[in-house]
Formats: C-alpha cells, sequence, structure tokens
C-alpha cells in the first residue's frame, strides 16, 4: 500500500481522536524512525515517551520473540514465572516501602486503579487533582484531569473530584476535607506544559497528606524509568508517594500499566475488586523484564541526566536569541520550549526537516526523545529548530511590521 492509501484508509477506518501528521512511519532504530518513503526522522516525540529505550530495542526484540515461543497469555488467575520474575525486578526499583503492584495495559488504566483503590482503602469517596493536571482519558482518569475541551463532551463524570491550583500548598491545604480519600498529582506536569513544581512543594504536600491523613498519590506515567535523570521524578524531591501510576516506558514499548503502592494500601483490594484480562501477559511481563535490564545495565537514567543537560542548555542558546521564545523547562530528557505563540506551525515544519516534536497545550515544545538519543541527533534538532524558530520570528515580525 503507498503513503496516499495508508493515510485515507486510517482516515477512514479509525476513530478520527488524534491530531493526525501527514506521515507514514514505517521503521525504527534508536532514536530515529524512518517513514514509509525511506526519509529519517530524530525522534523527539519517542512514541509520547513509550520509546525510553530507543525503538526496536534489540534484547526487548530477543525477549519478545523467546517469550512469543513459550507462551504470550497467562490469565493472573493462574500463576506464571515471567510475571513473578518482572514484579520482583519491578520492586528493585521502586522508591523503598512501595512493593505490591496492580498490572494493567496503559496510564489511564493505571490511574483508575490507584482512583479505586483510594477509595477502597480510605473508604472516603473525595479525590483533590490539579488545575492544568493530565492523568488519562477514560471516566475516572478524565474526571482527575483538567482541560475542559477534554472533559465537557462527557458529563456527568464520576462525582466527588476537585481541582486545586497547581503548586499552592495553603489552596491544596483547604480543599482537604473529611470526605478527602487523596490527592492526585503529576510530580511534574507533561501535558499541562513540562511545568516543574516549586522548590519544597511537593515534600510540602507529602507533610500535608500525613498531617491530615489523606493518600498521596503521584502519577508517574511521564516522568518514571529515568526519564527525568532519576528512575522516579519523586527522588528529586526525596519524596515517596503511597500510590504510584506508572506506564508508557515500562515494557519497552508493549502496552502497559501499573499501580504500586504501599503493602498495606493495594491489601485493601479482595478477589474482584479489580481486574483486567491483560494484567500481567507473560508476554509483556517478558518485555518489561529485559527493559528494566536495559535501562539499569546501560545506566539509561544516567545519560538522561547528562545529555539533558546538554539539551536544555543548547536550547537555552535558542532562547536567548530569540525573543519568540519565552522560557525553557524540565529535567533530564523531560523538556518544554515555550513560545509566545503557537507552536504547530513549526512542528509540522520541523517534521518536513526530518525531527518529530511534540507539543504540549497551544504554546509549548515538548521533546520526549529516546534516552538513547546521540549528541549529534540533538544537535540536528537544535539545528533544524534554530532555523524554524528563525523564520517564525521573522515572518511575525515582518508581518507586525506591514500591520
Ligand atoms: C501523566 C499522565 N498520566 C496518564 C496518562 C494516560 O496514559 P495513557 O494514554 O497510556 O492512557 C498520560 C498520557 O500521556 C500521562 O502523561
Amino acid at each position: 500500500m503507498n503513503e496516499y492509501d495508508i493515510i485515507n484508509f486510517e482516515n477512514r477506518l479509525m476513530a478520527n481522536v488524534f491530531a493526525k501528521r501527514p506521515v507514514v512511519i514505517t521503521r525504527g532504530k534508536g532514536a530515529l524512525v524512518w517513514d514509509i518513503n525511506g526519509k529519517e526522522y530524530v525522534d523527539c516525540m519517542g512514541s509520547y515517551g513509550v520509546a525510553l529505550l530507543g525503538h526496536s530495542h534489540p534484547k526487548v526484540v530477543e525477549a519478545v520473540c523467546k517469550q512469543a515461543e513459550t507462551l504470550i497469555s497467562c490469565h493472573a488467575s493462574l500463576y506464571n514465572n515471567k510475571r513473578t520474575e518482572f514484579l520482583q525486578k519491578l520492586m528493585s526499583i521502586t522508591p523503598k516501602g512501595l512493593n505490591k503492584a496492580f498490572l494493567s495495559n496503559s496510564g489511564a488504566e493505571s490511574v483508575e486503579c490507584a482512583l479505586k483503590l483510594a477509595r477502597k482503602f480510605t473508604g472516603k469517596p473525595e479525590i483533590i487533582a490539579a488545575m492544568g493536571a493530565f492523568h488519562g482519558k477514560t471516566m475516572g482518569a478524565l474526571s482527575a484531569t483538567w482541560d475542559k475541551k477534554y472533559r465537557e463532551p462527557f458529563q456527568p463524570l464520576v462525582p466527588e473530584f476537585k481541582h486545586v491550583p497547581p503548586d499552592n500548598l495553603e489552596k491544596l491545604s483547604h480543599a482537604i476535607t473529611d470526605k478527602t480519600a487523596a490527592i492526585l498529582i503529576e510530580p511534574i506536569r507533561g501535558e499541562g506544559g513540562v511545568r516543574i513544581p516549586p522548590e519544597g512543594f511537593l515534600q510540602g504536600l507529602r507533610e500535608i497528606c500525613d498531617e491530615k491523613d489523606v493518600l498521596l498519590i503521584l502519577d508517574e506515567v511521564q516522568t518514571s524509568f529515568g526519564r527525568t535523570g532519576r528512575l522516579f521524578a519523586c527522588e528529586h524531591w526525596g519524596v515517596t508517594p503511597d500510590v504510584m501510576c506508572l506506564a508508557k516506558p515500562f515494557a519497552g514499548g508493549l502496552p502497559i500499566g501499573i499501580t504500586v503502592a504501599k503493602e498495606n494500601i493495594m491489601s485493601s483490594f479482595k478477589v474482584g475488586d479489580h481486574s483486567s484480562t491483560f494484567s500481567g501477559s507473560p508476554l509483556v511481563c517478558a518485555a518489561a523484564c529485559a527493559a528494566i535490564n536495559v535501562l539499569v545495565e546501560d545506566k539509561l537514567t544516567e545519560r538522561a541526566a547528562v545529555l539533558g543537560g546538554y539539551f536544555k542548555a543548547r536550547l537555552e542558546e535558542l532562547q536567548a536569541k530569540y525573543k519568540i521564545v519565552k522560557e525553557v523547562r524540565g529535567l533530564g530528557l523531560m523538556l518544554g520550549v515555550e513560545l509566545r505563540y503557537d507552536v504547530r506551525n513549526i512542528i509540522l515544519k520541523t517534521m518536513d526537516r526530518g525531527v518529530l516534536i511534540l507539543d504540549a497545550g497551544r504554546n509549548v515544545l515538548r521533546f520526549l526523545p529516546p534516552l538513547v538519543v546521540e549528541k549529534e541527533q540533538i544537535d540536528k534538532t537544535i539545528s533544524v529548530l534554530d532555523e524554524m524558530i528563525g523564520e517564525e520570528e521573522n515572518e511575525r515580525s515582518s508581518g507586525a511590521a506591514a500591520n
């Protein structure tokens, strides 16, 4: 099938819910992908953070092939060796005290499980989330997500959710009532524009939750697995949540969701309280074992810290050069560049020039490249961006001059 047919069929046969880019990607290796015409791209989208180890990592491919020949599916009502191996590996990297997990298939599912768990453990209904938060689009997760364009068409959502201004300990503390089960928060807001909380915020939040006997749920779906230069973003601030939501890169590119909690909290779930047919399938667990091995053995977390520092410094050069660049933010290889204007145009133009970049809201460029990205690939990204932002700035200033 040619490019034109593929685009037509996908548009016709698949729900039209994604802001599609006119490109057909057929192959990937490391931080590079290629389209159907053989054109190469530096992939700073990283499949929205999934391709953290790089595309088709050979160790993940090997583990998947081997496991596929042995056993692909095994319902969690039966025991399985790969599932156990993965759970043990997982607990060897999760923050101390988070040692019992529910396995699912996506970020939203990991959040759904955390919400149900908070209600079950505390016996209380209310969940507090942050304005600007993104937690997914299933009904429970959507109730915690902030953006009204995602929420409004689907009212009424799950009751007893409320949103408070982000990064404001006083407002958060005041929002807690005797009905509050949990505060759900992203340690760094991803979709909300790559926003890092002010110093002391997460520690303060932990203290408030302890004082008021409310669970702290951290949504680390986007920020974990070494992405920010620490295995989990909460480690930057020395904070351990009661429940943590994980997903995206944990199975080397295969679908996975993980809700990990303190033992006593997860143990409040009894048989039948929650389930998912695919929970902890051997195939996904084999991929996830290989993914953790690669992350640890190849020291990718440290690599994210070093290369992230380099990438950020290069982005700051662009900020110094162009007026339309307002701010550069991020930690490790989770980076954002806020422009004074809509970024859609720049995203499409950089794609033409062989660099894939994400957005985060209307005016933030977001970078979630694989942690195996090479310095030269970062340099290419910067030089394409330099040109494209320069063009945009010229067009805008000549347009303004003409007006
Ligand atoms: C912080 C956060 N939570 C939850 C989700 C939802 O994950 P999924 O799209 O796998 O359902 C996302 C997705 O981007 C996310 O960034």
